[in-house]
This record gives C-alpha cells, structure tokens and sequence, in this order.
C-alpha cells in the first residue's frame, strides 16, 4: 500500500502563476484563516482549495464588418458537494481564470452560507460588451453557451447574470441550450425575463438581501436605519436596489459613485431621480442634484454604512484606513482585500461579508430553478417573504458563530459555510 506521503499537499495547481495569484489568492488566504476552526473536517480542507473542474474555451464570432474575433471564456465548478454548480456569467474585459476560481469558490461558501441545495460554479467572458452591437453580442452568448453546453445543464450547473450579462443574454444561453438538447430547458439558467420561466423578484433579490442583512445587523448593532447616513458604490443592479431599499426605510443616501464618476449630497442624493438619471445617460455623472465627488474622496465621505456594489479588490491598505462607516455591506463579490479586512476590523468597522450580504440573488434564482422544475410560480410576495426569512435566519446562524468564536462575520460564515459542504463530502465518500 503507498503510503500517504505519496499525496503531498498540493495548494496550488501548475496553470496558476504564484506571484500574481489574484482573487484566487484572496480566497484562498480566506480558506486559511477558517481551517482552524474546522475540527476533524479539516481534513478535507484541500477539496476547497482546487476547483473540480475548470473549462477554458476559445469563442470565435463573426464582427459586424466582417472579420473574424476570438474571445477566451471561462466555466469553473469550485464544487459540487451539495449540489450542481450554480453561479453568474460576466463579461469583462478583465476577466481571468484566476477571477473565474475565485468567484466559483465564494459561490459554493455563498450557497452553503443560505443552505441551498448547490455547489459553486461561475462563467465569463473576457470581451467588453460594451464594444459589441446587440447581433455581435448574441453570436458571442450563443456560441460561449455551446462551448460550455458539455459541463452546464439544469441537474449539472446552472448560470445566471452577473456583471454585464441580464435578463436577455440569459434568453439567449436558454434558448440555445434547448436548441442543442432538443426541448426547451428553462432550468438551464435563472435570472431569465418573466415570460420565459424567470422569477418575480430576481432583479431585485440581490439588493434585497443586501438591506435585510444591513436591517438585522443594525437590531444587533443598535444602529437606527432611520436617518442613517448611506454611500454606494456601483449603481447598477445591486447597488441601485439597495441604495433605493435604505433610501424608502429613511436612511439618507449621501454618496454614489459608478464608473462614470461619484456624486454627493449632504442632505440625502434623491435615489428615484438619480436612478432614472442612470437609466437614462448609463451613469450618476451630471446628476444635476448633486455635487460632483472626486472619486478617491468617495471612500472617505461621512456615513454609517457602505456598500461597495461593483467590483472585487475595491476596499485596500490604500483606502480602508479612510473609511468612516461604521457597518461595510459588501454587495459586491470580492470588494475588501485581507489587508483592508484587518484594518477595516482593527478600526471598528463591522464588515456583514459577500458571502452571505449578496447572497439574496442565488436565493431566488433557487427559488426561479424550483418554480421552473415545478412550473408552477409563486407570486412575489411569497417570493419576497421566503427570501428575507431564508436571508434572516442564515445571517442569525452567522452572527451566533462570530459570538461564539469571536471572530469576524467573514470567518464565522467561512466555518458555517465549510462545515456544511465538508460534511456533505465526508458523507458522500471518495469515488471510487
Ligand atoms: N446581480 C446579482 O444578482 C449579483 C448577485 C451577487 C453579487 N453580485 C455582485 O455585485 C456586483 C455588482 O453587480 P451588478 O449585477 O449590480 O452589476 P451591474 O452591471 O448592474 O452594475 C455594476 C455597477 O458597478 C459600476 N462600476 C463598474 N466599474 C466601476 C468602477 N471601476 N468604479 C466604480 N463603479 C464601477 C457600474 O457603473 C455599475 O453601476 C458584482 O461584484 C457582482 O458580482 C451581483
């Protein structure tokens, strides 16, 4: 029999270069900080620090003019423990595989956190979108999907939107899908339109999530919503829901800044202007109810909560220092460095983590999957009150852990989320 040395730990895979790890560098710091707390299921622990399963594929279209253009994409499958894939598809021009591992592998922590019947996965694009006519990007969605149609499927792993990617270009992957299985496949993707198996509720479930946990955070901190001082970064999807859920509890969003620029305004920006002001130019820059911000200034505006709602590696050594909120709300994947963690806990500042703040999308695109496998939908008040009951109780089970141990919500849902997807896989065994 070889012995176990012959399986030496191997933390990092040969296509990843060790001096520019990425966000799959973040998590993996992440992982280490929560295997102490782990008990006998910290023998698995190698399992999170390896995707099952990564996909990387050429996607050649044809331009408008004619030529031909390759893009690279993306599917990773962090795990599969509890359940088949399940995360976003973005397209951006930054995108790597190092990006993709990670936001796969805070899937499967996010998940596990909510206690939804998945594992994690995530998909993109490196193409900026906003490059492309609409004929372009459909022949880019259309031919990514078939190329990632071997791993993907309604029991295997199901995409959603994510930065840059909606309701239509989750049409688009449906339709194609189904145009290669041969039946229409609605539980192939969520976050689809209305008319086409989605939700109600799905556009909004992120930024919901984001306000219920903020809610439940403030009960246990004291802090009054009422009157409480809000900046936003990013006002797209989550950010803007978010921003006008704390604006319609009386909260007084003072600072917003996207990526045409920031704005503020002392007394409270008006949120259903300025979100019809983006609406209307793609960007809150000449918001004309405001003061023009400049963007460095942003992070040091004073307010009591924050919420970066764009992208990862947001919050730094550079900036944490500065930030005066007293609760951070990240509404973003992946915003807060370690680094800035540190300080950002060091100062004071109550961090409530990605991985359970964001996690209302996945919530009802779990609850979109069901009412597509059952075809029967729910209205959206049933939507909005299982969401917000599912996203009370996970951040209550989180907050009593962060007691328990006395470390940060990042950590205490790091240990409820590793626990439960470690058990799963003890249980299930090795195969073969
Ligand atoms: N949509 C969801 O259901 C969902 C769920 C979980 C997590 N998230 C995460 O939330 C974040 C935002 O997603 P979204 O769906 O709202 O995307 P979105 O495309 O609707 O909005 C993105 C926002 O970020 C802003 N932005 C982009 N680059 C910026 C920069 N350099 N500086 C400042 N602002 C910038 C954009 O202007 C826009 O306002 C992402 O990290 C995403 O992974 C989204």
């Amino acid at each position: 029999m070889p012995s176990s040395s012959a399986t030496p730990a191997h933390p990092l895979p040969s296509y990843l270069d060790p001096q520019h790890l990425g966000p799959w560098g973040v998590y993996l710091q992440q992982i280490d900080r929560v295997t102490p707390y782990l008990g006998s299921l910290a023998r698995w622990v190698e399992t999170l620090k390896r995707p099952k399963r990564a996909l990387i594929v050429d996607v050649p279209i044809e331009m408008d003019n004619g030529t031909i253009a390759h893009f690279e994409g993306y599917r990773v499958q962090h795990n599969t423990s509890r359940g088949p894939g399940k995360g976003g598809v973005r397209f951006h021009q930054d995108v790597t595989l190092s990006e993709v591992m990670a936001l796969s592998a805070w899937m499967s922590i996010k998940n596990a956190a909510v206690n939804v019947p998945y594992g994690g996965a995530k998909g993109g694009i490196r193409v900026d979108p906003k490059k492309l006519s609409r004929g372009e990007l459909e022949r880019l969605t259309r031919r990514y999907t078939s190329e990632i149609g071997i791993i993907i499927g309604p029991t295997k792993d199901i995409p959603a939107p994510d930065v840059n990617t909606n309701g239509q270009v989750m049409a688009w992957m449906m339709d194609t899908y189904s145009m290669n299985v041969g039946e229409t496949s609605t539980g192939v993707v969520t976050g689809k339109p209305i008319d086409l198996g989605g939700s109600l509720g799905r556009m909004e479930a992120t930024g919901r999530g984001v306000f219920t946990v903020g809610v439940e955070a403030a009960k246990h901190t004291g802090m009054r919503i009422e009157g409480a001082r809000v900046a936003v970064q990013g006002f797209g999807n989550v950010g803007g829901t978010a921003g006008r859920l704390f604006a319609e509890a009386g909260a007084r969003v003072v600072a917003v800044q996207d990526h045409t620029g920031s704005v503020f305004n002392d007394g409270g920006l008006d949120v259903p202007a300025l979100l019809a002001h983006v609406q209307e130019t793609g960007g809150v820059a000449g918001f004309s109810g405001a003061d023009k911000l400049a963007d460095d200034e942003f992070w040091g505006v004073a307010c009591d909560i924050l919420i970066p709602a764009a992208l990862e590696g947001q919050i730094t050594e550079a900036n944490a220092g500065r930030i005066r909120a007293k609760m951070v709300i990240e509404g973003a994947n992946g915003p807060t460095t370690p680094e800035a963690d540190d300080i950002l806990q060091s100062n004071g500042v109550l961090v409530l983590p990605d991985v359970i703040a964001n996690a209302g999308g996945v919530t009802v695109s779990y609850f979109e999957w069901v009412q597509d496998f059952t075809s029967f939908f729910w209205t959206e008040d049933e939507i909005n009150d299982r969401l917000v009951r599912i996203m009370q109780n996970a951040f209550a089970g989180v907050w009593q852990v962060a007691q328990e141990h006395q470390v940060s919500l990042r950590t205490a849902t790091f240990i409820v989320a590793c626990k439960r997807i470690l058990h799963a896989r003890e249980m299930r065994g090795l195969y073969p």
